[in-house]
């Protein structure tokens, strides 16, 4: 379980101190499939590199399965079972993609098991195993390969930012094939998905919108999808993928 309690980043403008994340609580149960949406710059990437321990929350407390883990380091959170697909992925130069699956799921993983996950995000194995890390592979392809890597790690607790940024419609469905399998093959874990697509919101068991750096709403998909689906500020929070 993720607990976040009063949590507050201010980043420094200009000699100025702006809030960018502002007093979120948030709990996250285990086995919850929770997403999270909202206007772009609301803070929720912000939001997800605070969990995950990228940058440093200003105040407030961070509990996963009821420790305080407010002070650990990215490296610790990720021994702990703390999954990250970030919004825009990282190129990790001179790997390949197998030494990166290999490295993610923290044991040898035979060619077979690596190739099993990345025909999952729906690249064709043989050709992307041996790939390098680097900037021949397009914004897609690094994407798809990172969210490989969160499938090939045995998380407790797994974090997308934006999944589909930067992928195409075939791929969107599959990517949606990937979501709908982890909510059905949950084994307690809990996945926390930042995403525009209704079709990713349509699967929430939660749907938390954050604006302007708070939660603006809060609560079971039933309840808070037709909410922000059915009003005119619809196209700021929900794209429909044509
Ligand atoms: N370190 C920082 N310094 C200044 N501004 C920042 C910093 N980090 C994020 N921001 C700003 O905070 C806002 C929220 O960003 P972000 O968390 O990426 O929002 P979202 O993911 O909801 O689109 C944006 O306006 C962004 O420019
Ligand atoms: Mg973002």
């Amino acid at each position: 379980m993720l607990e976040l309690k009063n949590i507050t980043f201010n980043a420094e403008d200009e000699g100025q101190s702006i809030g960018i994340v502002r007093d979120v609580s948030l709990t996250v149960e285990d086995n919850k499939f929770v997403v999270i949406t909202g206007p772009n710059g609301g803070g929720k990437s912000t939001l997800a590199k605070i969990v995950a321990g990228i940058i440093k929350n200003t105040s407030g407390q961070i509990f996963f399965d009821g420790e305080d883990i407010t002070e650990k380091s990215i490296t610790e959170r990720a021994r702990m079972g703390i999954g990250f697909a970030f919004q825009q992925p990282v190129r990790f130069k001179g790997m390949t993609v197998l030494d990166i699956l290999r490295i993610a799921a923290g044991r040898t993983l035979s060619v077979s098991e690596a190739c099993d996950y990345l025909s999952e995000v729906g690249l064709c194995a043989k050709d992307y195993i041996d790939r390098e890390i680097n900037a021949s592979l397009s914004g897609g392809e690094l994407k798809r390969i990172e969210i490989a890597t969160v499938l090939a790690r045995d998380v407790k607790l797994a974090l997308f930012d934006e999944p589909e940024a930067g992928i195409d419609l075939w791929s969107f469905n599959n990517l949606i094939r990937i979501f709908e399998n982890m909510r059905k093959d949950r084994h307690g874990r809990s996945i926390i998905v930042i995403s525009h697509q209704e079709r990713i919101l349509n699967i929430a068991d939660e749907i938390v919108v954050i604006a302007d750096g708070k939660i603006a709403k809060q609560g079971s998909r039933d309840i808070i999808l037709p909410e922000i689906t059915g009003t005119e500020n619809a196209t700021n929070i929900c794209h429909k993928m044509v």
